[in-house]
């Protein structure tokens, strides 16, 4: 057979397996002119728009160097790409729909995570919806420019927990007063800096209180203390506004919750606006006690490598709730659900009974596990100035 006509019946034959498969291999083609090149080794259909390929690189051909590609692949399918690798073959999933620029909370169907403790629905990827448990994270940060979907995310961490975990004790501190106001009676909102300080105090001597019972119990974290049927509620620490944090003694604490926190079941979720800026001038000791990260869109690479350890948050198209998702070796585009507090506050108030649960566990948990609520939330002195 001559080339020319292999040529083209190579190229009927590759259409003939569908648009995605044309586009990948003809990026493929593109990208590497000279034999011998990646190959499509299966095409796997996951759904309507939803694609998985398996894909050999030849020797030489290195992963990181295919991995670059991808948005050229999302540009070619026109959707959204996720290459991973798995030992010798690469996967490739490819969603031929576009990422839309919005997607509800109510897309969170949580009991289908009914094995995770702490499950947040971090955004929808060329994956699908990616959840993941929070518990096995020490802690989470997110970062990006002002008005791009970090206090939208924190919304819906900090609901995914009271709707869906309504066992764990939630702190929220929220230096802008307001953000956070409609969850004080479902959590500890925090909303004066000179709380903040006796707050964090509390949690660590939560944390060494903890700490002794673990031991005492031969438990090396919280997860096996509670699979022996100890009881041990998860404390979510959610802190907007990283920034605003400037007291010494409440960033030492802070510190050492970080360092200490993760086997004890309490979690930090911090978001920030500039990680670059002055104030984190120690923020690269303590990065890598966060293990999820997930950055908006960034001015420039300084702060998206501030967040990720790489520039991709910089090069985002400007869509709000567009966001770059790290942990560990796992780096995914995603788009975060959206989530209007005045629903969440309508939703929270529906549930029958739920308050009066909640309330109830709470006051349980301050007898046995965390001290009194009010102590908990005020200085001495301060109690009149209680909310809830
Ligand atoms: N996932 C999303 N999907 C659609 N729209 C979103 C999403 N996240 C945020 N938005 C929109 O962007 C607006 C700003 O989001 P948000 O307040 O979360 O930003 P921010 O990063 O916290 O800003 P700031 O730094 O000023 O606090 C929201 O009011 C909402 O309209
Ligand atoms: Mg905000």
């Amino acid at each position: 057979m001559d080339a020319p006509l292999a040529e083209r019946i190579r190229f009927l034959w590759i259409r003939k397996k569908g648009p995605a498969y044309a586009a990948v291999s003809d990026v493929i083609d593109d990208q590497y002119p000279k034999l011998p090149r990646p190959l499509i080794i299966k095409q796997i259909k996951l759904g309507e728009n939803a694609f998985k390929f398996l894909i050999n690189l030849p020797p030489g051909k290195g992963f990181d160097e295919f991995k670059k590609k991808e948005r050229l692949f999302a540009d070619a399918t026109g959707g959204s790409v996720h290459i991973e690798k798995h030992g010798t073959t690469v996967t490739m999933e490819v969603l031929t729909e576009e990422l839309k620029n919005s997607y509800a909370f109510s897309l969170f169907d949580y009991l289908k995570y009914g094995d995770m403790y702490l499950p947040i629905p971090l955004g929808v990827s060329a994956k699908g919806l990616i959840v993941r448990d929070l518990a096995e994270y020490p802690h989470f940060f997110t970062g990006g420019e002002t008005n791009f979907g970090k206090s939208n995310f924190l919304h819906v961490v900090a609901n995914s927990i009271l709707l869906y975990r309504p066992e764990a004790f939630l702190v929220i501190v929220d230096p802008k007063s307001t953000e956070f106001a409609y969850l004080a009676d479902h959590a500890l909102v925090i909303d004066e800096m000179e709380n903040v300080r006796e707050t964090f105090k509390k949690l660590n001597e939560e944390m060494d209180r903890r700490k002794k019972i673990l031991k005492a119990a031969n438990c090396v974290k919280v997860q096996k203390y509670i699979e022996k049927g100890g009881e041990m509620p998860f404390i979510v620490l959610i802190i907007d506004e990283l920034a605003e944090l400037q007291d010494k003694e409440a960033i030492e604490y802070l510190w050492r919750l970080l360092r200490m926190g993760r086997f004890i079941g309490i979690h930090i979720i911090a978001a920030t606006q500039r990680p670059s800026s002055k104030v984190f001038e120690n923020f690269g000791d303590i990065k890598a006690m966060f293990l999820g990260r997930l950055a908006f869109v960034c001015a420039d690479d300084i702060n998206s490598r501030m967040i990720l350890d790489n520039d991709l948050a910089a090069h985002l198209d400007a869509i709000k709730g567009r966001a770059i998702y790290k942990c560990g070796l796992e780096t995914l585009e995603v788009q975060t659900l959206f989530l209007d507090p005045e629903d969440a506050a309508k939703k929270l108030k529906k549930m029958p009974g739920k308050e009066l649960t909640k309330i109830a566990i709470l006051s349980k948990q301050s007898q046995k596990v965390l001290p009194p609520r009010q102590s908990f939330a005020l200085p001495p002195g301060r109690l009149q100035s209680v909310k809830h």
